[in-house]
Order: C-alpha cells, then sequence, then structure tokens
C-alpha cells in the first residue's frame, strides 16, 4: 500500500477516501501525502451494514482514491467489491484494496480493484514478512515508482525494484500446494458455514454479533463491554481468540469443526 501510495501523483485538492475505523495499515500510507495538500477523508461508519453505502456516498469527482478493506478487520464485514468499483469508474477514482483477512477465506477476484494487496500470514497459513500486490494496467500507467532498482529502471512504471523474499514465497508455494489439495472451494464452504454456525449460536444466546449475516468472509465478531475478561477466561481452555475495544474476535478456519465452534459459544455464554 505505502508503494502504491508514494508512487501515484496526487496533488493538492486530491481526496483519499478511507473508513474512519479502517486498519491503521490501510490509513497511514496516506498521512504523509497531506503535507503536499493531499485531504484525507474519513467516513466514520456506524453500523456495519452501512459501509458499502456510506463509503459509495463519498466518492466525488475530487476523490482520486478508495482505500478500503475487502473484509474489515475487526468487525468482519465483507465490502461489495463489484459496487464499489462500479462508482469508483464513474468518478475516475482509483480502488486500492487490503485483502489480508479475505484472501483464502472468500473468492476473491482481484482485478475488481486498481490495486489488491494482501500479506500472507492469515488464512493462507504462510508466515509473516511476505505480501503481493496485484496492480491494473490503468493504474500501473499512472505510477512514478518511489523506489528503483535493477528491475524497475526508468522509465517503468513497475513498483517492484529488486530482489523479493524467496524463502517466504517457497514457503508460500508449499502452503498453496497444501491448501489446494485440500480444495478451495471445500476451504470456502467450510469457512463460510463455520462463521455462519458462530453467528447464529451466539445471536441465539443473545450476544451482540457486529458481523453482518449478509456480507461476511470468515470473521465472527460481538460486542461485549467485558470481552477482555472473556478473552482471558477462553484462553484458559485453551480457545483463542482475538480482543480489542470491547470486540472478540474469532476466525474459525476450514480446520476447526462444528464441535469446536459450539465449545466456544458454550464458554463465551459461561464467562459472562
Ligand atoms: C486489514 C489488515 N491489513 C494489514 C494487516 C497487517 O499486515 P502486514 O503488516 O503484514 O501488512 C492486518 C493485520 O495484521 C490487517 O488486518
Amino acid at each position: 500500500l505505502n508503494l502504491i501510495a508514494l508512487s501515484l501523483p496526487l496533488q493538492a485538492g486530491d481526496q483519499v477516501v478511507v473508513a474512519d475505523d479502517e486498519f491503521p495499515s490501510v490509513v497511514q500510507p496516506w498521512v504523509s501525502l497531506q503535507n503536499r495538500g493531499v485531504r484525507l477523508v474519513r467516513v466514520p461508519v456506524g453500523r456495519e451494514s452501512d459501509r458499502n453505502r456510506l463509503l459509495s456516498e463519498a466518492i466525488t469527482d475530487s476523490v482520486r482514491v478508495l482505500a478500503v478493506s475487502h473484509v474489515h478487520w475487526r468487525t468482519g464485514g465483507l465490502i461489495d467489491l463489484a459496487a464499489l468499483k462500479k462508482v469508483c469508474e464513474q468518478h475516475d477514482c482509483h480502488l486500492i484494496v487490503d485483502g489480508v483477512q479475505a484472501v483464502g477465506a472468500v473468492a476473491v477476484d482481484a482485478g475488481m480493484a486498481d490495486a489488491y494487496c494482501a500479506s500472507v500470514f492469515k488464512w493462507l497459513l504462510s508466515g509473516f514478512g511476505l505480501g503481493f500486490v496485484s496492480v491494473s494496467e490503468r493504474l500501473t500507467e499512472q505510477l512514478t515508482p518511489v523506489f528503483r532498482g535493477y528491475a524497475n529502471e526508468a522509465p517503468s512504471h513497475d513498483i517492484s525494484y529488486g530482489h523479493v523474499n524467496y524463502p517466504g514465497i517457497y514457503a508460500l508455494r508449499m502452503s498453496l500446494d497444501y491448501l489446494q489439495s485440500v480444495g478451495w472451494e471445500h476451504i470456502h464452504s467450510r469457512v463460510a458455514s463455520l462463521a455462519q454456525r458462530s453467528i447464529s449460536s451466539l445471536r441465539e444466546r443473545g450476544f451482540d454479533v457486529v458481523t453482518p449475516d449478509e456480507g461476511h468472509a470468515g470473521i465472527v465478531s460481538m460486542r461485549h463491554p467485558t470481552s477482555t475478561q472473556i478473552a482471558r477466561a477462553l484462553a484458559e481452555q485453551s480457545i483463542f481468540v482475538e480482543n480489542g475495544t470491547s470486540i472478540l474476535r474469532v476466525s474459525p478456519h476450514f480446520y476447526n469443526t462444528e464441535d469446536e465452534v459450539d465449545r466456544f459459544v458454550d464458554a463465551v455464554a459461561r464467562s459472562v
């Protein structure tokens, strides 16, 4: 994202739109551009189900970039890439997507975005220190690489400038071989069904699930004022969840079972 942000010819008066609850890594690459007069517009998103509409409404002819997570790190909401692509095209705005919480959990058409980037540590089970970005031809033509090396001597528009993390790529290759052998359709449908089971069971117990029924991938989140205590109680039972700002988040993968989801929901119910 930083390579794209710093290589784009943004000028004073241009706007970049982000949701105000975005993961910091999606926001920070644009912050320093404010020194050049670029305006960073942070769109408040109250309810997850309003996210697509609110972001779409913020896109005007002055907006050059919409930077957005494909799946929201905290709420688990999955954006409507096709709808946002359409709005961005109408206003000649670049759609730049962070897919860290999506790739491997749901089928992704990276070509929907002008730039689609992701690290591989989460649903691809491939360790840290490696990421990839897919850049559209239209966007590539506009990039002036912020870093240059043997791989992108001027006048190249390619942002890849030198040697890359080959050990990481070998690890990714082995993980992808394994995941492929499990089968992507199987993985995606298991992730969808375990997430739906988590959402439904938590709702049945009366919990405030913030992940929308329609429009989610693998992350399921619930809001609770004692989320820190709940997370601690779960950890004592070897159930590991993410906790932050009163939101408890689980990410069941294809290898988890229905019984494990039920055990998690029972444990949450017992710990409140
Ligand atoms: C949406 C999102 N982007 C980026 C990251 C961080 O990834 P990295 O620092 O490997 O780019 C995370 C999680 O750590 C994330 O949830």
